[in-house]
């Protein structure tokens, strides 16, 4: 139920049914957004103050990997309904419901977020909006982050309170962007009158009208749902990587005690696929700021495992290295590994806290000479990690090398022949730092074959035919 007073009730003519669109920020979540709006049918303005992104996004290029993104953007743009301009006077003309996408990245000294780009785009556009709009966050921000914008906005804005604001988190995974935004989960609408609600909606109306959960809240809880759900993501992905450790310790299987979590409907088996853990560039600065934010709050404890979280999660990566360098006879020094993965995740070319990347230039630091292939993020990990020698080719990647190590599961690496493989590396011995790889199939083509969280010896062949049988797709 909305929490704001409802005495005075808008009239009709006070709504935009069919409102322009701005979108401020054109990155993974902006230019998704704004794509999307534009193929649900309503005129959408992207807005970036990089003229670089601007100008590809205008030439039809999206620039950053996204499947189907990119033939999404060149039909928005041929139908006319989506433009580009890193103007903001032409921005706060042209829109009724201003989007506002602009990263909040950990600050670069504290867990914190950094704010600098959501205020400016906040300050940007209410200093210029001079007619009724409705500006709406959709950036991940600490609790507290909206009232304060409020009463700047209301503050610098020509039109005071008539300009209002509005949050609406997103929850889009990258891989699976448009899905996410075409088809979400639920919409959550923070907001503090009933236009701001029904203009949002007005917004959303085509989402609406598929059946999709509206939950109507004040802005505190929408700031709040965002991070709370991230956290809780971060955390079943550190429980299973904990009772990984726990594994590693009594030699019991952590992918079969996976399956059998899973099955139970009230756990599921979701986010509970077990490896090297999770990166990219919201669950860990989210978490980190979560807790930042909440000891500020003076409920520090309440989300004081989110540091444990971390912690599980920053082990696994160490814990991966541990395991190259025993396979590779306790000395990395000299020794060539060949790296698969550098994404955070697969269909992605973000390496943002990639724990591939950080494992690879773990490697690098106690001497052994990396290579580093991943089918699409090879150009963005080169600019992270320059020191680094990249291949174009999984053959490549692999070939001479003394340790293999599966970091990142793309399915190019999923469907590999370990024979082929076999016959390119100078010794077949295998780290799979996601579970992604048959572990049977290698073992028979003579492969030694590591895995975080499962015995190093092969299990009995009766067991693992019953294991097989029985194992449901985890699915992230
Ligand atoms: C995440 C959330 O899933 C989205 O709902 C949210 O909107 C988004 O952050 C955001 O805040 O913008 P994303 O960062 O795209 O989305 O990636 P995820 O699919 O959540 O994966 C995160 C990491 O967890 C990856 O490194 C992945 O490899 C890892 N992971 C995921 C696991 O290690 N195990 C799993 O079972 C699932």
């Amino acid at each position: 139920m909305p929490t704001y007073e409802t005495n005075i009730r808008p009239t009709p003519s006070q709504i935009v049914e069919h409102p322009r669109i701005t979108v401020i920020g054109t990155g993974y979540l902006g230019a998704t957004h704004a794509i999307c709006m534009a193929v649900l049918g309503f005129d959408v303005l992207g807005v970036d103050v990089d003229e670089r992104k601007i100008a590809a996004l205008r030439a039809g290029t999206v620039p950053f990997f996204e499947p189907g993104l990119q033939e999404q953007l060149v039909a928005a743009l041929d139908s006319g309904r989506l433009s580009f301009t890193t103007d903001f006077d032409q921005a706060a003309q042209f829109g009724d419901v201003h989007f506002v996408c602009v990263g909040t990245p950990q600050a670069k000294d504290s867990a914190a977020a950094d704010l600098t780009f959501v205020v400016a785009a906040f300050e940007a556009l209410a200093t210029r909006i001079t007619r009724k709009a409705l500006l709406v966050g959709k950036s991940t921000v600490p609790i507290g982050t909206a009232a304060r914008l409020t009463e700047l906005v209301a503050e610098v804005s020509p039109i005071g309170r008539e300009l209002e604001l509005a949050w609406n988190p997103e929850f889009l995974r990258e891989g699976f962007a448009i899905e996410d935004t075409l088809h979400p989960d639920r919409l959550v609408f923070g907001v503090e009158s009933a236009w701001a609600e029904q203009q949002l909606g007005a917004a959303f109306r085509p989402i609406l009208d598929d059946g999709t959960p509206l939950i109507v809240s004040d802005l505190a809880t929408a700031e709040l749902v965002k991070v709370a759900a991230n956290s809780f993501l971060a955390t079943k992905i550190s429980y299973i990587n904990a009772m990984a450790e726990v594994c590693e310790a009594t030699g019991a299987d952590v992918n079969l005690l996976a399956t059998a979590l899973s099955h139970d409907s009230r756990i599921g088996g979701r986010f509970l696929k077990p490896g090297l853990g999770f990166g990219g560039g919201c669950l860990p600065k989210d978490i980190r700021a979560f807790a930042h934010r909440a000891q500020e709050l003076g409920v520090g404890q309440a989300v004081a495992f989110l540091h444990e979280v971390d912690d599980i999660n920053n082990r696994r990566r160490v814990r991966t290295v541990d395991l190259i360098r025993e396979l590779a006879g306790g000395d990395l020094a000299g020794k060539r590994i060949g790296v698969l993965g550098a994404a955070f995740k697969p269909n992605s070319d973000d390496v943002r806290d990639a724990p591939a990347l950080d494992v690879a230039r773990m490697l690098y630091l106690e001497g052994a000479v990396v290579r580093v292939y991943d089918p699409e993020a090879n150009a963005n990990a080169h600019r992270a990690y320059p020191d680094l020698e990249y291949s174009d080719s999984m053959n490549h990647a692999v070939t001479d090398a003394d340790v293999v190590a599966l970091l990142t599961e793309w399915d190019e690496f999923r469907e590999a022949e370990p024979a082929a493989l076999g016959a390119l590396v100078k010794a077949r011995r295998i780290v799979d730092g996601r579970h992604a790889l048959d572990v049977d199939a290698y073992r028979a083509d003579g492969w030694e074959f590591r895995a975080l969280g499962r015995p190093a010896q092969p299990r009995t062949a009766a067991l693992a035919v019953d294991a097989r049988d029985e194992r449901p797709a985890l699915s992230a």
